[in-house]
């Protein structure tokens, strides 16, 4: 049973929210619900006490009959700022609908109104479902603040496409399903499975200088690593990404290297593993570099071509799995091409001994490098497990949810 804060916006999508809570409080948490002004016009007040069996508050200034107390809860003797007790007693804040309003209000840490400011002094996990027309939602102002709140590591649990409430309209922005943000929720306040254990990632490409400018580099872009990490932060892992040339925004809730060659990221990620838990080895590291790079800018004056001698770098993955402690977890990344790509992977589980790898199949164009989304198959030495196509978040979770598994399996207690 959870105490959830359901902060309800202006928006056709609020009845909605009505239905949220009755899942909840049918699932056996007990509801609190604030609304802003322009949200009653939608659904009123008395609909969500009614279902709630508490009051609904929206102002401010306006006394809080329960003070601050949740249906279950005995009532405090003293009446608290009502706003501050309700978030403080939250183990969820769930923004439901939230309107692109709300969103920038949040993502600029406004509290101009009961909802906002319960945001700003809540220490609660946040969690926010949009809901709005298309064109709203798809508007770079609009992204722009939902990567903010989800980089600061609210929970979004994104609309989905559908017919919209303006008539005739069709398009993403529908607010998700109550059955599906319960289970967000759900999520959000769940314990943090991987609480106290450091995890290390590697991500993006490296670069290998020919010369002062000019480099051997290739199309890896760092989001599945990035993905990785921040998810990991998000179930209470202690992390460290070795950055290879990423330019994506960055979370405060990971600590970030940056490299650029394959062997600045080896020192990086050699060091960082002595004191890490599980590796993951996402990036997309040079197999071969420049034998004798330039240390000015080669000329093309007076060539009439240039050979370019390459020498093998060192594997970094292999050469950290050859100093694990009992314990650590390491997971492989493998970019294959066409049929046999299980075969190949579980060929490289071996000879580099870890303990996963994940193979993306490089010959379809729709996943894997500089995309959002990814289908992957994880190979452990137990079997196979095929990760559908998804964003790559949720390839994020299905790879932690392996390195999970082979932690329990191997009885791996983080103090
Ligand atoms: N890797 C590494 N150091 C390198 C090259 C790769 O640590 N110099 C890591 C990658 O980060 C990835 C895994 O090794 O996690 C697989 O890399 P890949 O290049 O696909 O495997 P190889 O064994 O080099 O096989 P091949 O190039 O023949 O496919």
């Amino acid at each position: 049973m959870a105490r959830i804060l359901l902060g309800v916006t202006g928006g056709i999508a609020a009845y909605k929210s009505v239905e949220l809570a009755r899942l909840a409080i049918k699932a056996g948490h007990s509801v609190r619900v604030v609304q802003t002004p322009s949200s009653a016009r939608f659904v009123g007040a008395a609909t969500f006490e009614g279902i709630t069996g508490a009051p609904v508050l929206s102002d401010e200034f306006e006394p809080d009959p329960a003070r601050g107390a949740f249906p279950g809860d005995p009532a405090p003797d003293h009446a608290p700022i009502s706003h501050l007790e309700l978030v403080r007693r939250a183990d969820a804040y769930a923004i439901v609908p939230a309107s692109a309003n709300t969103i920038a209000k949040l993502a600029n840490g406004l509290a101009d109104n009961l909802l906002t400011s319960a945001a700003l002094a809540s220490p609660a996990p946040l969690l926010i479902a949009p809901a709005m027309n298309d064109r709203m939602w798809r508007h770079p102002a609009t992204q722009a603040n939902v990567e903010t709140l989800r980089l600061r590591g609210a929970t979004i649990v994104p609309p989905g496409e559908g017919m919209l409430a303006s008539k005739g309209e069709w398009g993403e922005g529908r607010l998700a399903e109550p059955a599906t943000i319960l289970a967000a929720i759900e999520g959000a306040i769940a314990a943090p499975t991987l609480a106290g254990v450091k995890l290390l990632v590697t991500a993006g490409g490296t670069r290998e200088p020919i010369d002062s400018v000019r480099y051997v580099g290739n199309r890896s872009s760092g989001r599945m690593g990035f993905a990785v990490a921040e998810e990991a932060a998000r179930r209470g892992a202690e992390v460290t990404v070795v950055a290879a040339n990423v330019s994506l925004p960055r979370t405060h809730a990971v600590r970030y290297v940056d490299v650029e060659t394959a062997a600045e990221l080896d020192a990086a990620t050699t060091e960082a593993f002595e004191d890490a838990d599980v590796l993951i080895m996402a990036a997309a590291v040079a197999d071969f570099r420049p034998a004798a790079p330039e240390a000015s800018k080669i000329s093309k004056t007076g060539r009439d071509g240039l050979a370019l001698e390459l020498e093998p770098t060192a594997d970094v993955l292999a050469g950290v799995a050859a100093q694990r402690r009992p314990g650590q977890v390491l997971v492989g990344f493998a970019a294959e091409h066409g049929a046999g790509a299980v075969e190949r992977a579980r060929g490289k589980l071996e000879r580099k001994r870890i303990d996963a790898v994940v193979v993306n199949d490089i010959s379809r164009g729709d996943i894997g490098f500089d995309t959002d989304a990814n289908e992957v198959t994880i190979v452990t030495a137990a079997g196979e497990e095929p990760v559908p196509f998804g964003p790559k978040a949720q390839v994020a979770g299905a790879i932690l949810d392996v390195v999970e598994s082979l932690r329990a399996a191997a009885d791996i207690k983080t103090a």
